[in-house]
C-alpha cells in the first residue's frame, strides 16, 4: 500500500490506509492508548485496543512519545470524539526513530521558544503561519507577474545608504569601510526601471534597529516595485491591488490555518470588499486629534502609539500621504503645491497594526536631491551613480516597499512580528 497524507486519509473517510508522521500527543490507560500524528498536511488519532491486537503491537505503542516517527497501517473510521472527527483503528505500526524526550513540554514562555525555534517550528500555530507565508510570498510573485512587471534583483552589499544612516547595518568587507547591507533595493532599483519598466523583488532586507518593538526586525522580507512614467495614484493603486489579491489567496486556501491561529477572518474580509481609506498626514492629524485627543505637532512623524489609534479606526488600511518632508527620505519629491510636504505615503494596516508599506513618487530634480543629500551629511560622491538616474533621459518614477513580516503578522492577526518568521532576527537574538 501507498502512503497518504493525513489529509488525504480524512477526505477518504474510510477504507485501509497508510500513513506516516509524528506523534503529536499520546495518552492513554493499560487497556487502550490514543497517539494522534500530525503531519504536514493535519492531525488524527490512532488507537490502539490492547485485547484487540497482538501483544508486539501493543507494546510499540507503548514506547511511542511526543515526537517519536513511526508509520501506522489500518482501517479508517469515523469518531467524533477524535480531534478530526475521524481515527485509525492501528493494525501495523512502525517505529522510525523513538527520539529522546521532547524539550518543548511544560516551557512555553517566549523566550524559551525563541531558544528552541528550531524545534517550535512543529508546532500547529508555526505550522500555520509557515503555510499562510508561503501562499503569501507566491501570491506577491503572481499579483505582479500578471501586472507585467519583470523580477529584478539588486546587490546586498551596497555602497550608499538609503533610508537614513541610524540604522545601518556596516559589514567588515576585506577591511574596506562604507559596505552596508541592503536597507532596500531602491537606489539599484531605479537604474533598471530605464530597462524593464516595470520591475519588483523580493529580498531580504536589513535594519539594525536599536528599538524593541513587537513591529521591527534586523532582517526582514521586502517586497518591493518600481514603475517608470508613474503618477503618484497610479503607486498607491498597486498598493491596493496587491494586498487585496494578497488576503483573497489567503482567505481561499487558509481557513483552517487562520481558525488554529485563533484569526478572525471577518476582520480581513471587508480588506478585500472595500476602498481603502485615503488621507492626507495633515488630516490624520486632525483625526488624531478629534477622535482619539491626541494633539501632535505638524511636522512631527507619526509613532506607533499614533498609528495604533489611527488604524483602530477603521476596518480597512489607510493610504496616509503628503507627509512633511523633514520626516522622510531624500528621495521623495515635493508636491509642487506646497513644497513642505512630499509625495510619499504609508500603507497603515487596520486593528492598529499600523505600517506595512511605505513609497513615493521620486524626486526628478538633481540638484534637490543633491542638496537634501548634503543636509543629510552624506557625501554625494559616493552617490554618483544613482545621480545618472536623473541624468539620462530621466522620467517620472516611483515605487514601493512593503514589509513581508509586518503583512504576515497583521494577516494572521500575531501579536509579535517574530512570530511571522522562521527564525527572528532582533537586536538581543541572533540565534539559533
Ligand atoms: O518605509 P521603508 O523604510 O521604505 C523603504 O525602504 C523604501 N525604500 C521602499 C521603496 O520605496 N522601495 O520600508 C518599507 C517597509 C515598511 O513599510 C515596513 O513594512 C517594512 O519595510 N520595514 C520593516 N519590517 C520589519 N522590521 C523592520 N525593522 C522594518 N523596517 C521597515
Ligand atoms: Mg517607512
Amino acid at each position: 500500500m501507498e502512503f497518504i497524507s493525513i489529509q488525504e486519509a480524512l477526505d477518504k473517510q474510510k477504507g485501509k490506509v497508510k500513513l506516516r508522521g509524528w506523534c503529536y500527543r499520546e495518552r492513554g490507560s493499560n487497556a487502550v492508548r490514543f497517539i494522534v500524528m500530525r503531519d504536514s498536511t493535519n492531525i488524527i488519532q490512532c488507537v490502539f485496543v490492547k485485547q484487540d491486537i497482538p501483544a508486539e503491537l501493543w507494546q510499540d505503542a507503548e514506547k511511542i512519545k511526543m515526537e517519536s516517527s513511526f508509520e501506522v497501517e489500518g482501517e479508517i473510521v469515523k469518531n467524533d470524539k477524535a480531534p478530526t472527527n475521524y481515527e485509525i483503528k492501528v493494525e501495523k505500526l512502525k517505529i522510525v526513530d523513538l527520539g529522546e524526550d521532547f524539550p518543548i513540554a511544560k516551557d512555553f514562555s517566549q523566550e524559551f521558544l525563541l531558544d528552541n525555534r528550531h524545534l517550535w517550528l512543529r508546532s500547529r500555530k508555526m505550522t500555520a503561519m509557515l503555510k499562510i507565508r508561503s501562499t503569501v510570498f507566491g501570491a506577491i510573485h503572481e499579483y505582479f507577474r500578471s501586472e507585467d512587471f519583470y523580477e529584478y534583483h539588486s546587490p546586498i552589499f551596497q555602497s550608499v545608504q538609503c533610508e537614513g544612516g541610524s540604522d545601518l547595518f556596516s559589514v567588515d568587507y576585506f577591511g574596506k569601510k562604507d559596505v552596508f547591507l541592503a536597507q532596500t533595493w531602491q537606489l539599484y532599483a531605479e537604474p533598471a526601471i530605464f530597462s524593464l519598466e516595470k520591475i519588483y523583488t523580493i529580498a531580504p532586507s536589513f535594519r539594525a534597529e536599536k528599538s524593541k518593538t513587537s513591529r521591527h526586525l534586523t532582517e526582514y522580507w521586502h517586497a518591493e516595485m518600481e514603475i517608470a512614467w508613474s503618477t503618484f495614484k497610479d503607486i498607491q493603486e498597486y498598493g491596493e491591488k496587491l494586498i487585496k489579491y494578497v488576503i483573497k489567496k489567503v482567505l481561499e486556501k487558509h481557513k483552517e490555518d487562520l481558525k488554529t491561529l485563533k484569526r478572525d477572518i471577518s476582520k480581513l474580509k471587508p480588506v478585500i470588499e472595500k476602498p481603502f481609506v485615503r488621507m492626507t498626514y495633515t488630516e490624520a492629524l486632525k483625526i488624531l486629534k478629534e477622535k482619539c485627543g491626541m494633539d501632535i505637532e505638524w511636522g512631527k512623524d507619526l509613532r506607533t502609539i499614533e498609528e495604533t489609534k489611527l488604524t483602530q479606526l477603521y476596518d480597512v488600511p489607510i493610504i496616509c500621504t503628503h507627509y512633511p518632508k523633514i520626516v522622510k527620505a531624500f528621495y521623495m519629491t515635493e508636491d509642487k503645491d506646497n513644497p513642505d510636504v512630499v509625495l510619499g505615503f504609508d500603507f497603515l494596516a487596520p486593528e492598529g497594526y499600523g505600517e506595512i508599506i511605505g513609497g513615493s513618487q521620486r524626486e526628478h530634480d538633481i540638484e534637490k536631491i543633491k542638496q537634501r543629500l548634503i543636509d543629510e551629511g552624506e557625501d554625494v560622491s559616493h552617490y554618483e551613480f544613482y545621480l545618472d538616474t536623473r541624468r539620462y533621459g530621466s522620467v517620472p518614477h516611483g515605487g514601493f516597499g512593503l514589509g513581508i513580516e509586518r503583512l504576515i503578522t497583521w494577516i494572521c492577526g500575531l501579536d509579535n512580528i517574530k512570530d511571522a518568521i522562521p527564525f527572528p532576527r532582533t537586536m538581543l537574538r541572533f540565534k539559533p
